[in-house]
């Protein structure tokens, strides 16, 4: 028998092994993509569509995992779990804090007022929702649209971790105080943080910035989230176009 013909004999007997103590399944690895950008244009799609399948498998083995969630309270009165919505290798993600009512209702976040106003940022920095991800630290909406507490944060966080690995951004924009401290582990305040890159887990860039419901309420602070927003353009090598610097 050659090398390749032991080696296969030696798989196949450790299989059957592992059969006859019961494990029947095997998880695949992913295939890490590099969808990375490209020159100074925003290629979110070098992958070949074999491999953003397999992307969007794992973020749709995500959702599957989560499932019908009961882990915490918040079950009890959402109407839909918003998991995300976006490009499933985009560079750049961004995370907010938790459904609110239009997001409950639709399934999709940040689709409300502040969602509106999310998407007119995206758009400024020359982008579309469809290149990147939109997702929230919690996906189940908070009644009355409180802040998520630390129990619900807590259950949420490893699908909020599961998706970023997944997804593989080059960056991420946490919006507001909770996306922030959630992400980084920190209990600063935004007006503190926000401005400058920070690591999330040693290779992600995170930006944090103003929340847009914030903004809604406080219109002279969008300067300041231009201002985060041209940073992570310039990290993500891309221009900004004349009439917005
Ligand atoms: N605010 C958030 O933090 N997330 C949403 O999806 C909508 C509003």
């Amino acid at each position: 028998m050659n090398d390749i013909a032991v080696f296969h004999k030696k798989i196949g007997n450790y299989l059957l092994y592992l059969k006859e103590i019961g494990i029947e399944e095997l998880p695949f690895q992913r295939k890490v993509i590099n969808a990375r950008l490209q020159g100074s244009s925003y290629q979110t799609q070098v992958a070949d569509n074999a491999s953003l399948e397999t992307c969007n498998l794992n973020l749709e083995s995500i959702r599957v995992e989560l499932g019908d969630c009961r882990r915490c309270k918040l079950h009890k009165t959402r109407t839909n779990i918003v998991f995300g919505v976006g490009h499933p290798h985009a560079s750049l993600v961004f995370v907010g804090e938790g459904p609110g009512e239009d997001e409950d209702l639709q399934g999709e976040p940040f689709v409300g007022r502040a969602g509106q106003l999310l998407t007119r940022i995206i758009n400024a920095m020359g982008l579309k929702r469809e290149d990147v991800y939109i997702c929230n630290v919690v996906k189940c909406r908070p009644p009355g649209n409180r802040n998520p507490e630390p129990d619900e944060i807590a259950a949420c966080r490893p699908f909020l971790e599961k998706q970023i690995d997944a997804i593989r951004p080059k960056i991420i924009v946490a919006l507001g105080t909770h996306s922030t401290q959630t992400l980084l582990n920190t209990t600063e305040k935004i007006t503190a943080l926000r401005g400058r890159f920070y690591w999330y887990r040693n290779n992600i860039q995170l930006m944090p910035t103003f929340h847009p419901s914030y903004l809604l309420r406080n219109e002279s602070k969008k300067k300041e989230v231009w201002e985060d927003m041209k940073i992570v353009l310039k990290a993500l090598g891309l221009k900004i176009s004349e009439e917005k610097k």
